[in-house]
């Protein structure tokens, strides 16, 4: 099996010197930077917005996934897109038109994520899954990090796996909220490909990160 990605979400960084901390991750081997933007409305925690975005852009190379929990969603691709995000993720639940919203995303020339929270079903992606290049399945309601991993989406990402694999795309699958090594393994043996994880890799400061980024890897 492969190692999976794995996109450290800096809502855990040390926001005071967030550009060190990118340049840390990156350096201890993540794969792309997940970056969680929060409106103060779709959840109730305010976050990161464009600028911060843009700062760090120089700071690494690495893809910026960036995942937004904002409604309403599409007056903000175009700001992200221009900032440096390579990935922007929305939710089908922030927004009237989520076939548009990804359209939007993809003639900006990005990838474009569609994300489900916990008690969302899989069933929604069916009209979407030829459209889209990633699917973030919450294993957290989204809002905060730090939070417990939720075992009933191990089904929904077995279920979407299923659906990728009949497309013939490659679509990633990635898996946000509560991720340790532990579920990591579950995640990864469930179908996901990419892993986002804050706690788990920011735990113990920068010393620890190559460490923690290899353990969610499945690789020490
Ligand atoms: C939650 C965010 C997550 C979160 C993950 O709304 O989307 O990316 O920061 O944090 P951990 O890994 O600590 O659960
Ligand atoms: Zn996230």
């Amino acid at each position: 099996m492969n190692a999976p990605l794995i996109s450290p979400s800096i809502l855990s960084a040390d926001f005071a010197c967030l550009g060190e901390e990118v340049r840390a991750i990156d350096a201890a081997g993540c794969d792309w930077i997940h970056i969680d933007v929060m409106d103060g409305h779709y959840v109730p925690n305010l976050t990161i917005g464009p600028g911060v975005v843009k700062a760090l852009r120089p700071h690494t190379d690495k893809p910026f996934d960036v995942h937004l929990m904002v409604s309403p969603v599409d007056n903000w691709l175009e700001s992200f897109a221009d900032a440096g995000a390579d990935i922007i993720t929305v939710h089908p639940e922030a927004g009237p038109h989520i076939h548009r919203t990804v359209q939007a995303i993809r003639a900006l020339g990005k990838k474009a994520g569609v994300s489900l929270n916990p008690a969302t079903p899989a069933k929604m992606l069916d009209y979407l899954i030829e459209e889209i290049d990633l699917v973030l399945v919450m294993s957290v309601n989204p809002g905060f990090g730090g939070q417990s991993f939720i075992s009933s989406q191990l089904r929904k990402i077995e279920a979407i796996r299923k659906m990728i694999d009949k497309t013939g795309r490659d679509i990633h699958l990635e898996v946000d909220g509560g991720v340790d090594p532990a579920t990591a393994r579950q995640c990864v043996d469930a179908g996901a490909d990419v892993l986002v994880a804050g706690s788990a890799t920011f735990r113990g400061g920068p010393d620890r990160y190559a460490a923690n980024i290899a353990a969610l890897k499945g690789l020490a």
